[in-house]
Protein backbone atom coordinates (compact mmCIF):
# COMPACT_ATOMS: atom_id res chain seq x y z
CA UNK A 1 0.00 0.00 0.00
CA UNK A 2 1.20 3.38 -1.05
CA UNK A 3 0.21 6.60 0.90
CA UNK A 4 2.95 8.86 1.77
CA UNK A 5 6.14 9.10 -0.02
CA UNK A 6 8.54 7.05 1.53
CA UNK A 7 12.23 6.26 1.49
CA UNK A 8 11.35 2.00 2.84
CA UNK A 9 9.91 0.14 0.36
CA UNK A 10 6.79 -1.63 0.91
CA UNK A 11 8.54 -5.04 1.50
CA UNK A 12 10.83 -3.15 4.31
CA UNK A 13 7.40 -1.67 5.61
CA UNK A 14 5.71 -5.01 5.43
CA UNK A 15 9.00 -6.45 7.75
CA UNK A 16 8.75 -3.93 10.11
CA UNK A 17 4.96 -4.04 10.25
CA UNK A 18 6.27 -7.91 11.57
CA UNK A 19 8.28 -7.03 14.21
CA UNK A 20 5.73 -4.31 15.56
CA UNK A 21 4.76 -5.97 19.20
CA UNK A 22 3.50 -3.23 21.10
CA UNK A 23 1.31 0.00 20.58
CA UNK A 24 2.87 2.97 18.97
CA UNK A 25 2.00 5.77 21.25
CA UNK A 26 2.28 8.99 19.51
CA UNK A 27 2.41 12.19 22.34
CA UNK A 28 3.30 15.87 21.77
CA UNK A 29 1.58 19.00 22.13
CA UNK A 30 -1.77 19.81 20.66
CA UNK A 31 -1.81 20.78 16.65
CA UNK A 32 1.10 18.95 16.14
CA UNK A 33 -0.86 16.35 13.68
CA UNK A 34 -0.76 13.05 15.84
CA UNK A 35 -4.18 12.02 14.95
CA UNK A 36 -3.69 12.81 11.32
CA UNK A 37 -0.42 11.08 11.11
CA UNK A 38 -0.97 8.32 13.67
CA UNK A 39 -4.17 7.46 11.23
CA UNK A 40 -2.09 7.58 8.30
CA UNK A 41 1.01 5.41 9.60
CA UNK A 42 -2.12 3.12 10.99
CA UNK A 43 -3.13 2.38 7.77
CA UNK A 44 1.03 1.66 5.77
CA UNK A 45 1.23 -0.54 8.62
CA UNK A 46 -1.96 -1.99 8.78
CA UNK A 47 -2.60 -1.59 12.09
CA UNK A 48 -5.55 -0.65 14.20
CA UNK A 49 -5.64 2.96 15.10
CA UNK A 50 -7.07 4.50 18.01
CA UNK A 51 -7.48 8.40 19.18
CA UNK A 52 -7.26 8.34 22.65
CA UNK A 53 -9.32 11.67 22.74
CA UNK A 54 -11.92 10.06 21.04
CA UNK A 55 -12.65 7.06 23.10
CA UNK A 56 -12.66 9.29 26.25
CA UNK A 57 -15.78 10.88 24.25
CA UNK A 58 -17.21 7.61 23.79
CA UNK A 59 -17.16 6.58 26.72
CA UNK A 60 -18.38 9.82 28.52
CA UNK A 61 -20.78 10.39 25.49
CA UNK A 62 -19.88 13.94 25.50
CA UNK A 63 -17.09 15.87 23.89
CA UNK A 64 -13.93 16.45 25.61
CA UNK A 65 -14.89 20.21 25.83
CA UNK A 66 -18.08 19.50 27.86
CA UNK A 67 -15.79 16.83 29.90
CA UNK A 68 -13.68 19.84 31.02
CA UNK A 69 -17.07 22.24 31.69
CA UNK A 70 -19.08 20.49 33.95
CA UNK A 71 -16.41 17.90 35.60
CA UNK A 72 -13.35 19.70 35.39
CA UNK A 73 -9.76 18.91 34.33
CA UNK A 74 -8.73 16.46 37.00
CA UNK A 75 -11.88 14.34 35.87
CA UNK A 76 -10.84 14.38 32.39
CA UNK A 77 -7.34 13.85 33.15
CA UNK A 78 -8.57 10.18 35.43
CA UNK A 79 -10.90 9.35 32.50
CA UNK A 80 -7.72 10.09 30.41
CA UNK A 81 -5.36 7.50 32.02
CA UNK A 82 -7.96 5.00 32.47
CA UNK A 83 -8.75 5.10 28.55
CA UNK A 84 -4.97 4.74 27.38
CA UNK A 85 -4.15 1.94 29.68
CA UNK A 86 -6.99 0.31 28.40
CA UNK A 87 -5.65 1.17 24.62
CA UNK A 88 -2.22 -0.04 25.66
CA UNK A 89 -3.11 -3.23 27.20
CA UNK A 90 -4.83 -3.89 23.83
CA UNK A 91 -1.76 -4.40 21.75
CA UNK A 92 -0.16 -3.30 19.09
CA UNK A 93 -1.63 -0.46 17.38
CA UNK A 94 -1.17 3.10 16.45
CA UNK A 95 -2.41 5.31 19.57
CA UNK A 96 -2.74 9.22 19.29
CA UNK A 97 -2.81 10.86 22.83
CA UNK A 98 -4.20 13.91 23.67
CA UNK A 99 -1.01 16.77 24.31
CA UNK A 100 -1.50 16.47 28.47
CA UNK A 101 -1.64 12.64 28.70
CA UNK A 102 2.50 12.00 28.55
CA UNK A 103 2.82 14.28 31.20
CA UNK A 104 1.12 12.43 33.68
CA UNK A 105 3.25 9.98 35.11
CA UNK A 106 1.41 6.55 35.13
CA UNK A 107 0.51 7.14 31.96
CA UNK A 108 4.21 8.20 30.95
CA UNK A 109 5.76 5.16 33.18
CA UNK A 110 2.76 2.62 31.25
CA UNK A 111 3.49 4.32 27.59
CA UNK A 112 7.60 3.88 28.12
CA UNK A 113 7.25 0.17 29.52
CA UNK A 114 4.54 -1.42 27.84
CA UNK A 115 4.57 0.89 24.62
CA UNK A 116 6.91 2.72 21.95
CA UNK A 117 6.38 6.45 22.53
CA UNK A 118 7.10 8.61 19.67
CA UNK A 119 6.92 12.69 20.36
CA UNK A 120 6.24 14.40 17.79
CA UNK A 121 7.31 18.16 17.28
CA UNK A 122 6.77 21.15 15.94
CA UNK A 123 7.73 24.95 16.28
CA UNK A 124 5.26 27.00 18.43
CA UNK A 125 4.15 29.50 15.41
CA UNK A 126 2.96 25.95 13.38
CA UNK A 127 1.08 24.67 16.67
CA UNK A 128 -0.79 27.96 16.82
CA UNK A 129 -1.53 28.05 13.20
CA UNK A 130 -3.19 24.54 13.42
CA UNK A 131 -4.86 24.95 16.52
CA UNK A 132 -6.59 28.06 15.20
CA UNK A 133 -8.76 25.83 12.38
CA UNK A 134 -10.42 24.54 15.47
CA UNK A 135 -12.34 25.45 18.50
CA UNK A 136 -12.87 22.18 20.80
CA UNK A 137 -9.47 22.67 22.86
CA UNK A 138 -10.53 24.07 26.34
CA UNK A 139 -7.35 24.98 27.70
CA UNK A 140 -6.99 27.29 24.75
CA UNK A 141 -10.04 29.11 25.77
CA UNK A 142 -8.44 31.17 29.49
CA UNK A 143 -6.19 33.59 27.14
CA UNK A 144 -4.32 34.14 23.85
CA UNK A 145 -3.27 30.87 22.35
CA UNK A 146 0.10 31.84 21.46
CA UNK A 147 0.98 32.48 24.92
CA UNK A 148 -0.53 28.99 26.50
CA UNK A 149 0.96 27.21 23.54
CA UNK A 150 4.34 28.29 24.11
CA UNK A 151 4.04 28.30 28.21
CA UNK A 152 2.35 24.48 28.13
CA UNK A 153 5.40 23.30 25.27
CA UNK A 154 8.02 24.70 27.43
CA UNK A 155 6.72 23.01 30.72
CA UNK A 156 5.47 19.68 28.83
CA UNK A 157 9.11 19.34 26.94
CA UNK A 158 11.26 17.55 29.58
CA UNK A 159 8.26 15.16 29.45
CA UNK A 160 7.97 14.66 25.86
CA UNK A 161 11.56 14.48 25.52
CA UNK A 162 11.30 11.00 27.81
CA UNK A 163 9.98 9.26 24.33
CA UNK A 164 12.69 7.26 22.83
CA UNK A 165 11.77 8.50 18.97
CA UNK A 166 11.28 11.97 18.49
CA UNK A 167 10.38 13.24 14.83
CA UNK A 168 9.58 16.95 13.90
CA UNK A 169 6.38 18.01 12.23
CA UNK A 170 6.70 21.49 10.34
CA UNK A 171 3.90 22.80 8.65
CA UNK A 172 2.91 21.24 5.21
CA UNK A 173 1.72 17.81 4.45
CA UNK A 174 2.07 15.07 7.07
CA UNK A 175 3.95 12.87 4.35
CA UNK A 176 7.02 13.54 6.06
CA UNK A 177 7.15 13.03 9.83
CA UNK A 178 5.43 9.73 8.69
CA UNK A 179 8.73 8.62 6.46
CA UNK A 180 10.59 9.81 9.37
CA UNK A 181 8.96 8.01 11.58
CA UNK A 182 8.76 4.40 9.60
CA UNK A 183 12.34 5.09 9.49
CA UNK A 184 13.11 5.88 13.15
CA UNK A 185 10.83 2.76 14.31
CA UNK A 186 12.81 0.72 11.55
CA UNK A 187 16.24 1.50 12.99
CA UNK A 188 14.66 1.11 16.59
CA UNK A 189 12.98 -2.00 16.47
C1 LIG B 1 -5.09 18.62 25.77
C2 LIG B 1 -5.05 18.27 24.45
C3 LIG B 1 -6.23 17.78 23.71
C4 LIG B 1 -7.25 17.17 24.66
C5 LIG B 1 -7.57 18.14 25.77
C6 LIG B 1 -6.33 18.52 26.60
C7 LIG B 1 -3.84 19.08 26.44
O1 LIG B 1 -5.83 16.79 22.76
O2 LIG B 1 -6.79 15.97 25.22
O3 LIG B 1 -8.15 19.27 25.18
O4 LIG B 1 -3.76 19.05 27.67
O5 LIG B 1 -2.89 19.46 25.71
P1 LIG B 1 -4.99 17.11 21.42
O6 LIG B 1 -3.54 17.11 21.78
O7 LIG B 1 -5.35 15.98 20.52
O8 LIG B 1 -5.49 18.41 20.92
Amino acid sequence: MTIAPSSLSDTQIKSLAARIDRPIVLVGMMGVGKTSVGRKLAQLLDLPFADADEAIEEAAQMSVSEVFERFGEDYFRDGERRVIARLVAEGPQVIATGGGAFVQEETRTLVLERGIAVWLDSDVQTLVERVRRKDTRPLLRGGDPAEIIARLKREREPFYAQAPIKVMSESGPHGEPLRRILEALDQWL
